[in-house]
């Protein structure tokens, strides 16, 4: 085990990554707090905010970790925030509000929905639950801009349900039309703000003019969704946090990488 190397590398990326926000600037919702994600083999690529990454290296779900340890049960939603609001709006055959996306006339889709996690002593999440909707890697429209990913880690309530917004919806294929349009900060407003988060950037590999997609238009009928721009804070992550040996936190979530 190259453990040292590794750890060096993991704790220089939380380091970096303390003092800058943790989610897209604009976004909603957003923390500061680093969520660790980590793809390839052994977790061997350790997301920073923004981080460019190949899409074939995406299509396998990452080691998520945090730094600080948790009691209780959390949840991850992974979105994109750079969907066509054109193309979701095809895709739900529907009209009404779109949750809003990254750049303008952009709405999101659902990527991996994934209550029932713990934390082990490592720092790793581990679900003891199935998911609600499964880790479907980024598929990007080839000539598209790199779309935005976010990955956001809650706290989940004893009680948690799906609010309003993005109940009533089968997530449980990748590609289900349903996942588009979904709401993080419905989520939020319930649960209140992430816990710790992070994003990626993925442009599909088959581009021929990368980054010249025509955004479109705003559809017509098409607005954007409501939200409160305050949630809730988190307040339960401040008495939880303590000083925790960062080493085993990707060693440790080798075992776990086929399991989260
Ligand atoms: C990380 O693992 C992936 C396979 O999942 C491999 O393609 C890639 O080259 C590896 N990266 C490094 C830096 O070793
Ligand atoms: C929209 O219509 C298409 C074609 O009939 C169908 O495959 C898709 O499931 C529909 N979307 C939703 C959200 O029902
Ligand atoms: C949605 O919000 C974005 C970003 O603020 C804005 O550019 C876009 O015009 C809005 N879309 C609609 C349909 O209001
Ligand atoms: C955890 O998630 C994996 C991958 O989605 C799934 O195969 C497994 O059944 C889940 N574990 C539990 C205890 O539900
Ligand atoms: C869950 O319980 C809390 C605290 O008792 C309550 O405020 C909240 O409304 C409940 N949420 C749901 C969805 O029942
Ligand atoms: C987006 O989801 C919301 C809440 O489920 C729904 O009211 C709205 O009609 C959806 N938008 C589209 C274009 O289907
Ligand atoms: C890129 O093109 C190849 C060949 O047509 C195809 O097999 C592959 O799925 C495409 N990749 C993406 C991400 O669209
Ligand atoms: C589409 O939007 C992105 C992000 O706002 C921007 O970088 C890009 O230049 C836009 N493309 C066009 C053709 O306007
Ligand atoms: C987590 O729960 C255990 C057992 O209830 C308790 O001893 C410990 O102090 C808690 N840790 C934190 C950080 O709240």
């Amino acid at each position: 085990m190259h453990s040292i190397s590794v750890t060096n590398a993991l704790l220089v990326a939380f380091a970096a990554s303390a003092a800058q926000a943790q989610t897209p600037p604009g976004s909603q919702p957003s923390t500061s707090r680093s969520l660790g994600i980590a793809y390839g083999s052994n977790g061997n690529t350790t997301v920073t905010p923004n981080i460019l990454l190949p899409q074939p290296l995406t299509l396998v779900q990452p080691i998520v970790s945090l730094e600080q340890q948790l009691n209780g049960t959390h949840m991850l939603a992974m979105v994109d925030l750079s969907i066509n609001q054109n193309s979701a709006m095809s895709s739900l055959n529907g009209t009404g509000p779109q949750a809003q996306g990254l750049e303008p006339c952009r709405t999101t889709r659902l990527h991996w929905l994934q209550t029932g996690l713990t934390q082990t002593a490592d720092g790793t999440f581990v679900n003891t639950t199935s998911a609600l909707g499964e880790y479907g890697g980024p598929r990007p429209p080839a000539n598209d801009i790199p779309h935005t990913y976010a990955f956001y880690l809650f706290r989940q309530p004893a009680n948690f349900t799906l609010p309003a917004w993005d109940a009533g919806r089968d997530y449980v294929a990748s590609s289900a039309p349903t996942r588009m349009n979904f709401s993080v900060t419905a989520i939020s407003d319930v649960v209140g703000a992430p816990i710790a988060a992070n994003y990626i950037r993925v442009q599909n590999p088959n581009s021929t003019a990368p980054g010249t997609a025509n955004n479109g238009t705003c559809p017509a009928g098409a607005t954007n969704g409501t939200t409160s721009p305050t949630p809730v804070p988190y307040t339960g992550a401040a008495t939880n946090t303590q000083a925790r040996s960062g080493a085993a936190v990707i060693i440790g979530g080798v075992a776990m990488f086929a399991m989260l």
